[in-house]
């Protein structure tokens, strides 16, 4: 009998990044890789940029081209959606009733937009920017569309929120909270961030969030928390994501708010490792549990899965990065500066190219930089290698960080 496969589950960057991972170590047995999608594995990023925008293709948003599989002998099954994990069969099962053996198995589930729940909200005409075909479905609707609500000041909305305004449409967003992305930013960036869009043209709407949506006879009619209401064409979501972890949970894998994996990136079960957004991981670089939402964590921890597949994990220890574009203005943020108990500017936010550099009991945490690669790559470095630095050098322009980084 052939050697059962190992089976990767989910079809997003780290599932394929465990797969290359698998390969590039020495992995030469059969590899399953199970994608509930149509398309091959894709960058999500651009969905809700220059894909949205309409100044790139759908394949130019694939890894790899369908020979990458070929040649490295990684049995692809798109449209295929695991329901059920048998542990003590080894064994998936999945939606069109076909069932996979595994020797061993990575969950790379990822995860999925929190809908809207308000009145209305299964509307026509509501979008969500999560996936592929859903950024194709708004990015066919726009043409036809002069007037956009935009529901969630976070990146995925304000990301798109800078697309549509580019395109000359009307934007009206609206954020539940007082300021822009606040789960990942310090009220300075937010600021900075609200006042771009506004001078931008949106129409911005903090501490508000949406009470109902009604069809009218011309579109869409939003109503808001305020009491005040505005007639769209359409309405775009972006109020974040859940973790897709039950299947894990049902399958008897730990799972708080993710599924649980260690700083090798193993579950519960020693013969199933999980990596990406599905995840509630221990991160050696923060000392502490977290579930991160990035292109960062999905290839590096996925990078950590593979080599656990193999039994020989190195742990998790990565500084998390993440970054945005909107308009002209790049936002990358390394490190996790909240919480913070102190911050230096290094430029001038007049001039639209500074940094805010975070620091806890006196330790640099994170910078947050706003068109300024140059500090971002340096507070990586500075980060990673745990090398002190004080407000005072980081406040001041003349001083080299990357310099400082190199020793
Ligand atoms: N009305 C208005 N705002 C809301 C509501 C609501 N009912 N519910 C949530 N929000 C706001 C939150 O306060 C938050 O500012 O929506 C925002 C959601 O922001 P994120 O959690 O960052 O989620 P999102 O922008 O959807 O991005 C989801 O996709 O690309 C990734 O990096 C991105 O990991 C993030 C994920």
């Amino acid at each position: 009998m052939a050697a059962a496969p190992y089976v990767v589950i989910g079809g997003g960057q780290a599932g394929l990044q465990i797969c290359d991972s698998l390969r590039r170590l020495g992995y030469d047995g059969p590899l399953v890789l199970l994608a509930a999608e149509s398309s091959p594995p894709y960058q999500r990023p651009p969905l809700s940029k220059k894909f949205l925008a309409g100044d790139l293709e759908a394949e130019r948003l694939y890894f790899r081209p369908s020979s990458w599989f070929e040649k490295n002998a990684v049995e692809l099954r798109l449209e295929c959606t695991v329901t059920a994990i048998d542990r003590a069969a080894r064994r998936v099962s999945c939606a069109d009733g076909s069932v996979v053996d595994y020797a061993r198995l990575a969950l790379a589930t990822g995860a999925r937009i929190r809908p809207l729940a308000c009145p209305g909200a299964d509307l026509a005409d509501i979008c969500y920017v999560r996936s592929l075909a859903d950024s194709e479905a708004l990015r066919a609707r726009l043409p036809g569309a002069a007037r956009l609500a935009v529901v969630g000041g976070g990146f995925i909305g304000l990301e798109v929120a800078a697309i549509a305004r580019t395109l000359g449409k009307s934007v009206v967003l609206y954020e539940g909270l007082d300021r822009l992305m606040a789960r990942a930013v310090s009220p300075t960036i937010s600021d900075y961030y609200a006042a771009l869009h506004r001078g931008h043209g949106v129409d911005l709407r903090l501490g508000c969030g949406i009470a109902a949506i009604e069809r009218t006879r011309h579109g869409l009619l939003v109503r808001d928390a305020n009491g005040g209401e505005v007639e769209v064409d359409i309405v775009v979501a972006g109020i974040g994501v859940v973790p897709n972890d039950e299947i894990a949970a049902a399958a008897g894998l730990e799972c708080r708010g993710g599924i649980v994996v260690d700083a090798q990136a193993r579950t519960s079960d020693a013969d199933i490792v999980a990596a990406g957004d599905c995840t509630w991981h221990y991160n050696g670089f923060l000392a502490r549990e977290i579930r991160l939402e990035s292109v960062q964590n999905a290839v590096d921890q996925a990078k950590v899965a593979a080599a656990s597949l193999l039994g020989a994990g190195e742990p998790y220890v990565q500084v998390p990065w993440f970054w945005s574009d909107q308009y002209d203005v790049k936002l990358q943020m390394a490190g996790i500066g909240m919480p913070h108990d102190n911050s230096a500017l290094r430029g001038t936010t007049a001039s639209g190219s500074f940094s805010l550099f975070y620091f806890r009991d006196g330790r640099l945490v994170g910078a947050d930089s706003v068109n300024r690669p140059a500090d971002h790559m340096a507070c990586r470095r500075l980060l990673a290698q745990g090398t002190m630095v004080t407000a005072a050098q980081v406040a001041d322009s003349e001083v080299d960080l990357m310099q400082i980084a190199r020793g």
